[in-house]
């Protein structure tokens, strides 16, 4: 089996925030869409009425803190935790409240002792491990009773191959190899049935998928990711998907 190219998250620097010739500007775009169904889901789960700095949020596999900054300012107590230092070197820079908590981790071994958060996040990073299911115990592991449990990944099927993959590869300069690999994609009832084994039940799944009237025409062969690139929720969950489940009592 070919192996997954994570060693490019320590390459980037500034890039993350600021690149718009790498796909790296695509998962930023996406952010902006992700982020605020996921203050809103967090905040109807535990309460719209509790303080947001009693909530603890855990998100694993952090980057360069497109989440973690944004849920730090909205006040929730944010650890954000990633194999890469240097993703997090530039995390903490760009975390404009200074308040969250960065730390190298391995997801497979987070070091922190059972039931510490209120909220654990892994955006775009399932598929970025070998073992989700394993992966997704040791989430369960962290998270309080009625914890919630939100994720991003990728759907896994000849379309999703088609435009996650090779279309990007086509269309978005410095794509690296091996950036995504459809065997690490994952269906949503494998999904489902891994937090089940995990003690957690799935609740809603959401698709994410890409405004095409905000790329203008010009952009498709410029190799660039455009500024006016915009993502929007959809039911189909084909593609890119997001979706929360909530950890037993
Ligand atoms: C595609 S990036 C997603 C970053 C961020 N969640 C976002 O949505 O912007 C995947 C991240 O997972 C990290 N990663 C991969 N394997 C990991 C592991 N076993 N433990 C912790 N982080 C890991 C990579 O270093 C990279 O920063």
């Amino acid at each position: 089996m070919q192996k997954i190219n994570n060693d490019i998250y320590d390459t980037y620097g500034d890039r993350w925030y600021t690149a718009d010739d790498d796909p790296v500007a695509l998962l930023r775009a996406e952010s902006k869409t992700k982020n605020p169904w996921i203050i809103e889901k967090i905040s109807s789960h535990l309460g719209p009425q509790k303080i947001h700095s009693d909530i603890s949020v855990l998100d694993v596999g952090c980057g360069a803190g497109f989440l973690s900054n944004e849920l730090a300012r909205h006040q929730y107590a944010v650890t954000g935790v990633d194999l890469s230092e240097e993703s997090l070197k530039v995390a903490q820079k760009f975390d404009q409240t200074q308040s969250v908590r960065y730390q190298v981790a391995d997801a497979y071994r987070l070091p922190f002792a059972d039931q510490s958060f209120d909220v654990l996040t892994a955006m775009d990073f399932l598929e970025h491990v070998e073992n989700p299911k394993e992966v997704i115990k040791e989430f369960s592991r962290v998270l309080r009773p009625n914890g919630l449990f939100i994720f991003h990944t990728f759907n896994r099927n000849p379309l999703s191959y088609l435009i996650i993959i090779k279309s990007v590869e086509w269309f978005v300069k410095n794509t690296p190899p091996h950036m995504h690999l459809l065997e690490l994609f994952i269906k949503p009832d494998e999904l489902q049935s891994y937090c089940l084994d995990a003690g957690m039940l799935a609740e809603e799944m959401i698709g994410i998928k890409p405004i095409f009237s905000s790329i203008p025409m010009r952009s498709f062969f410029s190799g660039i990711v455009p500024k006016t690139l915009e993502f929007e929720l959809t039911k189909k969950l084909w593609l890119s998907y997001m979706g929360s489940a909530v950890k037993g009592l």
